[in-house]
């Protein structure tokens, strides 16, 4: 018996081992921290700071379930971005976007703005370059969702916030209630229908 819950123990120890990369998950900035407001400054060192950097960043973003983190919301003035699409994660180091093009509209959020959500217009399609942790450049182009949330995270490298030019914002409890209701009002509606279109089913199917 003590040799069985001594292999589990040693399994278990190996398993944390194994996917304990040592990154650490970081405090969010919030929304009026001054920080969120700075130019962050381009990376001229890509060193095993950088890397761990990023490490910590992508373990902040997956423990608060976003799908972007930018640098300066972990109190890091420096010009680093990571974007989780496809369930794949890339990471954007000096990144610049060089086209911009057509229109989309749609409700984002933000880890650094809790609770608060609001319609932005973004770009349909974009392209730009940016480097790798390793300090290898690369090109990048985006559409769609993936674009959004690209030019999402490349504001806060700008001290730009989505709240700044947002259509609408909407808190998580007006987006509750308003979903409240239009359920409500479909089933209300749906019954009403149902109502005054019994006879003519009954008379339908008779
Ligand atoms: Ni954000």
């Amino acid at each position: 018996m003590k040799k069985f819950f001594s292999i589990i123990f040693g399994f278990s120890l190996g398993i944390i081992t194994m996917f304990n990369t040592g990154a650490q998950v970081l405090d969010i900035k919030k929304q009026d921290d001054p920080i969120l407001r700075e130019i962050s400054t381009e990376v001229t060192n890509f060193d095993e700071q950088l890397e761990m950097l990023i490490d910590d960043m992508s373990d902040t973003m997956k423990e608060s379930k976003g799908v972007g983190i930018a640098a300066p919301q972990v109190g890091k003035k420096l010009r680093v971005f990571l974007v989780e699409y496809d369930g794949e994660i890339t990471e954007y180091v000096n990144p610049t976007i060089t086209v911009r093009k057509g229109e989309q509209t749609s409700i984002e959020g933000c880890l650094s703005v809790p609770n608060i959500f609001g319609k932005v217009i973004r770009p349909k399609y974009i392209r730009g370059k940016a480097f790798d942790k390793y300090g290898e450049e690369f090109e990048f182009e985006a559409e769609g969702d993936e674009a959004r949330i690209i030019c999402h995270e490349y504001d806060h490298l700008e001290g730009k916030l989505f709240t700044d030019f947002a259509i609408k914002t909407l808190t998580n409890k007006q987006i509750i209630t308003t979903m409240a209701i239009t359920i409500i009002g479909t089933i209300v509606l749906g019954l009403i229908i149902g109502y005054f279109a019994s006879p003519y089913v009954i008379a339908f199917f008779n």
